[in-house]
């Protein structure tokens, strides 16, 4: 299959030529193919969230087990009602908020949404991204796209067009590329199903942005730092996702006691032979002695890491580092998410010094 490529911006969106890209993107999904397209959170691998078939087409694709359900997008809250089973008052809540946005409700599926988009579930992932050619695909494939992250399973998710077309050149009909993920991790993922909601996947949208809204809410165990041995609840939580080649170890604590413990273990590595690289920030980034150093942004802006951060790891990949050593991030705001990828990315490994 050839993989077409099609740019858009703010700037020639409304271009007649970019208008008819994105309607044979939504006719080839209505027919059963797939069309990687931009979100603000990552890019995503889209197919029919109605036809089993797509389903299949979509773990095919990304290598990914049958088990773990997809996320259904879609562009007008109207559309909802037909996916559920009821609408909770949590979600009207939650949806008049956050959507659209880096927000995803787990609801009661109704008959509709086939077995094999939920992975055989009996819930329903659902969320309306906010960006714009995201919208207008999910319109002209007529109102319902199930899309996962558009990467191959165990890659980091993909922030920019370059990396859908390193992972799905092929596998795809078409990819649009909107330029960089604003947001660059994964939407916030809530579980509404239960007596008091449940954060399964943290993201832009914070437990107090959440707790804000709707009073009590609870944080999945499985997903906190300190409890690798239990369980996450959403399945996909479960895989070690965001892998990169190169064994990576977190080191926490003060910055000039996680700039000397760096430093050392970067020394015991270049005895070795090993091929070293370090996750820095600006105020860091040129006290180290490393073969590859990078900077996740500015301490003080855990935002700039949400950003930058798969699409580090996946220069650390290509620039085939043995070992990443990186500095921790504060766990405010969208700092609790950076962290968590960035552990899971680690195998858990993290030095506190
Ligand atoms: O930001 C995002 O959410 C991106 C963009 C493309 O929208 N999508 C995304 O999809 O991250 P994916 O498939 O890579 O991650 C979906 C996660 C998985 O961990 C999956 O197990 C969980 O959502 N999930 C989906 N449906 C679920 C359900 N019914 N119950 C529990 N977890 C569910
Ligand atoms: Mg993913």
């Amino acid at each position: 299959m050839r993989t077409e490529t099609v740019k858009i911006s703010d700037k020639n969106r409304n271009t007649r030529t970019i208008r008819d890209a994105v309607e044979r993107a939504g006719k080839i999904l209505r027919g059963g193919g797939l069309v990687a397209f931009p979100t603000e959170t990552v890019y995503g691998l889209g197919g029919d969230a109605l036809n089993p078939e797509s389903a299949r087409k979509i773990y095919a694709a990304k290598g990914r087990p049958s088990d773990n359900p997809l996320i259904v997008h879609i562009c007008r809250w109207e559309d909802l009602a037909p996916l559920v089973k009821e609408i909770p008052e949590t979600a009207e809540r939650l949806g008049k908020a956050f959507w659209p946005g880096p927000l995803t409700m787990i609801l009661k599926k109704s008959d509709m949404v086939p077995k094999e988009t939920t992975g055989g579930l009996s819930t329903v992932a659902v969320r309306m991204p906010s960006d714009r050619t995201a919208l207008s695909l999910i319109r002209a494939a007529g109102g319902y796209v199930a899309a996962p992250s558009a990467n191959i399973s165990g890659r980091p998710s993909p922030t920019l067009a370059k990396y859908v077309e390193e992972d799905l050149s092929g596998r795809v009909e078409m990819i649009l590329d909107g330029g960089q993920a604003c947001i660059g991790l994964e939407s916030t993922i809530i579980d509404l199903t239960e007596e008091t909601p449940m954060i399964l996947r943290p993201g832009y949208i914070t437990e107090e942005m959440l707790s804000g809204i709707l009073g009590k809410v609870e944080t999945d165990k499985g997903i906190m730092p300190e409890s690798s041995g239990i369980a996450p609840k959403a399945p996909g939580m479960k895989y070690r996702h965001y892998a990169p080649k190169a064994d990576l170890t977190i080191v926490s604590g003060e910055e000039e006691a996680v700039v000397r413990r760096i430093n050392e273990l970067l020394m015991k590595a270049e005895e070795k032979g090993l091929r070293s690289g370090v996750i820095a920030t600006d105020a860091t980034v040129g006290r180290y002695q490393a073969t590859l150093i990078k900077s996740a942004g500015n301490r003080q802006k855990e935002e700039d890491a949400a950003r930058e951060l798969y699409r580090i790891l996946r220069e650390f990949d290509e620039e085939k580092a043995d070992v990443i050593y990186s500095e921790a991030f504060d766990e405010s705001g969208i700092g609790q998410a950076v962290m968590n990828r960035l552990l899971k990315a680690a195998g858990h490994h993290i030095e506190e010094v």
